[in-house]
């Protein structure tokens, strides 16, 4: 997978896949899956940090997450996120910002929004690094939102952001995320536009998906928002093993005579 075959998949009505990854050790695991592309998300500022959004995540959290699931993934395209404000502090640290996540590994870097910051994305474009938009719940705007609510719900709205998600593209993003938007508003935007659409909760109509690794792997048993499919019941394996390890040491059946050295 690289920069031009997402616009391939989108003309050959081919889906693309996409989970998020932090680390080295689950980027070994994805390096030999199926999954299409890994976006070192902000999200996980929340995710492997505890914050509670991910206002949290700086350039250099980013920097060195994504260091790490380079050299776990060397085959994947990887998207670097561009964490809180870094494209809003002027041209020259939002490059700088740009450069800390290619060099740190980065295929390219994903962006939320669109409003007042159209040029710097068409500069970074402009200046040989694919970008990523993403529209729709961006969390970065939590604040703003009033808490983690569907966005493009009413028609203004709605308008909004197809028009927006039009602005990318002609800025030149090469793909766009959206999230959390009703599902009709996913397919209207992902018919208008010619590059492709990744949805995350914004129904089937979307080019692809994305989701976030450890929600997908229901490491957090309790957490289920209506947009997310659990694919493991990860918390329960997890804690089930390391109860089971647990028990064998203070029964004394681990170590056994195999599992010492002579
Ligand atoms: O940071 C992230 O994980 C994301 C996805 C939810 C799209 O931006």
């Amino acid at each position: 997978m690289n920069v031009l075959d997402f616009a391939k998949r989108k003309c050959r009505g081919e889906k693309i896949s996409m989970v998020t990854c932090y680390d080295f050790w689950s980027a070994r695991i994805l390096n030999n899956s199926d999954v299409d592309t890994l976006l070192v998300g902000d999200s996980l500022a929340m995710v492997m940090h505890g914050y509670d959004s991910t206002v949290h995540a700086t350039v250099e959290m980013m920097a060195t997450h994504i260091a790490a699931v380079r050299r776990g993934a060397p085959d994947k395209f990887i998207i670097g996120d561009m964490p809180f404000l870094a494209v809003r502090k002027g041209l020259g640290p939002a490059m700088d910002a740009v450069a800390a996540l290619m060099q740190a590994g980065g295929n390219c870097v994903k962006i939320e929004g669109a409003a007042g910051q159209l040029d710097i994305m068409a500069h970074i474009v402009e200046s040989g690094v694919p970008v990523m938009g993403h529209l729709g719940l961006t969390p970065q705007s939590v604040e703003a939102f009033g808490g983690h609510k569907v966005q493009g719900r009413s028609e203004g709205d709605a308008a909004q952001i197809l028009q927006a998600a039009k602005a990318l593209q002609e800025a030149g993003c090469f793909a766009l995320v959206l999230e959390c938007v009703p599902a009709e508003l996913g397919r209207m935007v992902t018919e208008q536009l010619d590059i492709p659409t990744i949805g995350i909760g914004a129904g089937a109509a979307t080019d692809g998906q994305v989701l976030v690794l450890q929600d997908m792997l229901g490491m957090d048993g309790g957490f289920q928002p209506k947009f997310l499919r659990h694919y493991a019941a990860g918390e329960q394996t997890i804690a089930a093993a390391v109860n089971a390890y647990h028990a064998d040491v203070v029964s004394g059946a681990f170590p056994c005579q195999s599992e010492m050295y002579a």
